[in-house]
C-alpha cells in the first residue's frame, strides 16, 4: 500500500502486516498453536512497532503545522533512527537529543540518523535523566524554536492509538498475544486493542523490569483514561539486561534461524520467542492455546 508523503518520497507500506503459523513440535506437543504477526515487514525504515508509533503522531504534528520533530535516545536507540527516517519521508526537520558524550565515527544508528538529515544534540548522563522536566523543554524550544516532542522510545498516547490497532488486524481467534517490553508503551496499547476474553503479555528486555506495571497502567490511563486489565509482565527473560546477551541466547538465535528461516532481533524480539518457548515447555500455556507473536521489529 502507497501512503502520501509531504516530501513526495514514495513510501509503501505492508499492512495490515502478514500473519504466518509457525510450526515447531516443541508447541505442537504442548497442544499450542503460535501465529507471527510480522510487523517487521511493515516497511523496511520504519519497521513494526515504529510505523504502529509514529503513524498518529506524524499525523497530528502535520495537522498542528509542526515542521520539526524532535526526540530523544540513546546512542543505538531504533527509534531515533526511525524518526529520522519518518523525517526524511514525510517532510519534517529532525533533532535527535542523545544521551551521553558525542562519540565518531558515528555508530551506524547514528550514522544512518544524520545521513536521513537529523540534526544530533548530546546531553550527558544526569542531564538527560531531566530531559522532559518542563524547564528542560523550554530551553530546548529556546534553542531549536517550534517543534513536535516525541517522547524516548516514542511512547506517547498517539502511540498506543497504533498499537491498539493492531490486534483488530488478526482475522483468526486467538487467546494471547505477546510482544517484548522496553517502555511498555506497545503492550499497554495492544492490550487496549484486545476483544474481552483475550490476553497481552509483555516480555521485558531489560533488568528489573516489575517497574513497567506501573509504566503500562500509566499509559494506558493517560491514553485511554482506564485500565484494560489483561495484561501481564513477565521478567524472566532478560538476559542481563537490556543489550546483554547470553550464549544460551545466540544458541536459541541460531537454531530458530535453521529451523524457520528467520533470524530474531536479539535486542527485543529474541528475548521474547525463548520466553515463550520455555513457558510453554514449563507448562505455562494450557493446551489449546492459541498465542501470537507480535515481531516488533
Ligand atoms: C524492535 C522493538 N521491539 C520492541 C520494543 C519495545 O517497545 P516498547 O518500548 O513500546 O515497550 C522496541 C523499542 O521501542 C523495539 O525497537
Amino acid at each position: 500500500m502507497g501512503y502520501a508523503t509531504a516530501s513526495a518520497r514514495p513510501f509503501a507500506l505492508r499492512l495490515p502486516s502478514p500473519l504466518e503459523e509457525l510450526r515447531d513440535d516443541r508447541l505442537t506437543s504442548a497442544g499450542l498453536w503460535l501465529f507471527l504477526k510480522r510487523d517487521d515487514l511493515i516497511n523496511p525504515d520504519i519497521p513494526g512497532n515504529k510505523w504502529r508509533k509514529l503513524k498518529y503522531n506524524l499525523a497530528t504534528a502535520k495537522e498542528q503545522g509542526h515542521q520539526v520533530l524532535l526526540t530523544f535516545g540513546g546512542a543505538y536507540s531504533n527509534h531515533i533512527r526511525a524518526t529520522a527516517k519518518a523525517g526524511h519521508y514525510f517532510g519534517f526537520t529532525t533533532i535527535g537529543v542523545i544521551r551521553g558524550e558525542e562519540h565518531l565515527p558515528l555508530n551506524p544508528s547514528l550514522d544512518s540518523a544524520v545521513r536521513h538529515g537529523m540534526r544530533l544534540t548530546y546531553l550527558d548522563r544526569a542531564a538527560y535523566r531531566e530531559k522532559m522536566s518542563p524547564e528542560f523543554i523550554a530551553m530546548l524550544h529556546r534553542q531549536f524554536g517550534e517543534f513536535y516532542l516525541l517522547p524516548e522510545g516514542g511512547s506517547n498516547a498517539e502511540a498506543l492509538r497504533g498499537c491498539a490497532e493492531i490486534p483488530g488486524e488478526i482475522d483468526r481467534s486467538f487467546d494471547l498475544i505477546c510482544c517484548p517490553s522496553g517502555t511498555g508503551g506497545t503492550l499497554a496499547g495492544l492490550a487496549h486493542g484486545l476483544r474481552p476474553g483475550q490476553r497481552a503479555l509483555g516480555f521485558s528486555v531489560l533488568k528489573g523490569g516489575e517497574f513497567l506495571e506501573d509504566e503500562v497502567s500509566g499509559f494506558q490511563r493517560e491514553a485511554f483514561g482506564t485500565l484494560s486489565g489483561n495484561w501481564s509482565i513477565e521478567c524472566g527473560f532478560h538476559f542481563g539486561g537490556f543489550a546483554k546477551r547470553k550464549p544460551a541466547l545466540d544458541q536459541f538465535i541460531a537454531d530458530f534461524d535453521e529451523r524457520h528461516g528467520l533470524c530474531l532481533d536479539w535486542v527485543y524480539v529474541a528475548k521474547m520467542m525463548y520466553g515463550i518457548f520455555a513457558l510453554a515447555e514449563e507448562g505455562t500455556f494450557p493446551a489449546g492455546t492459541t498465542i501470537v507473536a507480535l515481531i516488533t521489529g
